[in-house]
């Protein structure tokens, strides 16, 4: 039941730490770490953290703009988008999210690939040789 899902994974408070722990480590990653060098990384997480409460079935509403519109501005190719998907995924990991679950985030990733890659001078459509990096 997707319900259980944040609750399978240690409820809320486990989850605002992992969400904590996985965007400390995006702002800190030599690859795509500079991406985020204007921004507040308070409020970063608090959208995170909203973002996959939801997926996971908490009573929890994402209070950002749509993804898309989120990173137009930002000229995110292929490869940065992995990057992210990887860390997400290593973060999860160390949190001993249970495998099924960590799928489901991985899925859940995926399906925003193209939105937040497709921009002006991308070089985006999806690749499936990207989606082996999970
Ligand atoms: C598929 C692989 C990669 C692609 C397609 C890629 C693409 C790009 C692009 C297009 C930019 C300019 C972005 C912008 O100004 O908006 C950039 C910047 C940058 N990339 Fe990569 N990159 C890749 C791999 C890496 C790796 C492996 C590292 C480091 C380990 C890295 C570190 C950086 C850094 C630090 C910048 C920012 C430079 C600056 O503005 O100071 N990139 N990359
Ligand atoms: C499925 C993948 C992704 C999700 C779920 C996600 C989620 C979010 C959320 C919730 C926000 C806040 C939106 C708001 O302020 O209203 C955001 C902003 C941002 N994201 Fe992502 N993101 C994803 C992929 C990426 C990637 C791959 C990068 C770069 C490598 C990135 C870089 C950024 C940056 C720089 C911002 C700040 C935008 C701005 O203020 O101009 N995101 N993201």
């Amino acid at each position: 039941m997707k319900q259980e899902l944040y609750q399978e994974l240690g409820g809320l408070d486990k989850l605002r730490e992992i969400i904590d722990t996985f965007v400390d480590t995006m702002f800190d990653d030599v690859m795509i770490g500079f991406f985020f060098r204007k921004n507040s990384k308070q409020m970063l997480k608090d959208r995170e953290f909203e973002f996959a409460a939801q997926f996971l079935g908490a009573d929890v509403k994402y209070t950002g703009k749509p993804l898309g519109a989120a990173h137009k501005n930002h000229k995110i190719k292929n490869g940065q988008f992995s990057r992210r998907k990887q860390i997400f995924k290593e973060t999860l990991e160390s949190y001993d999210v249970p495998k099924h679950i960590i799928d489901l985030l991985m899925e859940h990733t995926e399906s925003f690939r193209v939105p937040i890659t497709k921009t002006k001078n991308s070089d985006s459509v999806a690749r499936q040789s990207d989606t082996k990096l999970s």
